[in-house]
């Protein structure tokens, strides 16, 4: 096997307490897409979407990676061919367990971005709207994040890398979010085996040949090791 395309979501971070998006309680159930993970809402509102993404930045900033997050770092470390590892999560955990390259398909909390020049720089921990960017001091800094209705981030490496995966697996994530949840057909279209490693069956299971259900912490050391 020569090359290995992770793909993790908000399930890999559910055990370092940073809250999913659609789980029972999850952020959704909390605040409505359309008012802060959009830029319309942002447009309408930015001191509430700030608000939103300040409170998440602080609380991934206090979080511990766990289990799940070292065996891909080590996973990175130990496998002889190449580890892609894409992230649709915002929060830095895979960077803070040891992985060295992490592809933020949806951008991440300790970006600051200028909406008017596209210029970036890191995020304070309070971000508001009376923030000037450096480079051309347009009061229109936002965090830089993905919002619905924008490009994720990186995509095609990402296609390239799915195209020549020999192993692509899918961790964490519930499967309703385009184009990450169409990962697991264009990587199979291209011959490459796909697993599915989540709490429970994902909206797109019947598209992955293997499956291992269970708390990430748990099944992603064991299917690490099985790996190595
Ligand atoms: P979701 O909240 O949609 O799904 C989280 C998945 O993790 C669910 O399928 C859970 O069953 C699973 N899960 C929960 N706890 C787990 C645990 N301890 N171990 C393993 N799995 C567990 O989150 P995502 O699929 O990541 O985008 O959401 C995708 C995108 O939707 C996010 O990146 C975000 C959101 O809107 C943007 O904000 C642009």
């Amino acid at each position: 096997m020569k090359k290995i395309v992770i793909l993790t979501g908000a399930g890999i971070s559910a055990e370092s307490g940073l809250g999913t998006f659609r789980d029972e309680g999850g952020l959704w159930a909390q605040h409505r897409i359309e008012d802060v993970a959009t830029p319309e809402g942002f447009a309408r509102n930015p001191d509430l979407v700030h608000d939103f993404y300040n409170a998440r930045r602080a609380q991934a900033r206090t979080a511990k990676p766990n289990e799940a997050h070292v065996a891909l770092a080590k996973l990175e470390r130990e496998f002889q061919g190449e580890l892609i590892l894409v992230t649709q999560n915002v929060d830095s955990l895979h960077a803070a367990a040891g992985s060295q390259h992490v592809m933020h398909m949806h951008g991440f909390l300790d970006g600051a971005l200028c909406a008017s020049c596209d210029a970036r720089w890191p995020a304070p921990l309070a971000m508001n709207k009376t923030m000037k960017c450096p480079t051309c001091a347009a009061q229109t800094t936002r965090p830089d994040i993905v919002w619905f209705g924008e490009m994720p981030y990186q995509m095609d490496e990402i296609y390239h890398h799915l195209s020549e995966a020999d192993l692509f697996a899918a961790i964490g994530t519930s499967g309703n979010v385009y184009p990450a949840a169409g990962f697991v057909q264009e990587a199979s279209a291209f011959g490459a085996l796909t697993v599915e490693l989540n709490l429970e069956p994902s909206a797109v299971v019947s598209q992955f040949e293997q499956t291992i259900f269970g708390k990430a912490s748990a099944c992603v050391p064991e299917w690490v090791e099985s790996l190595l």
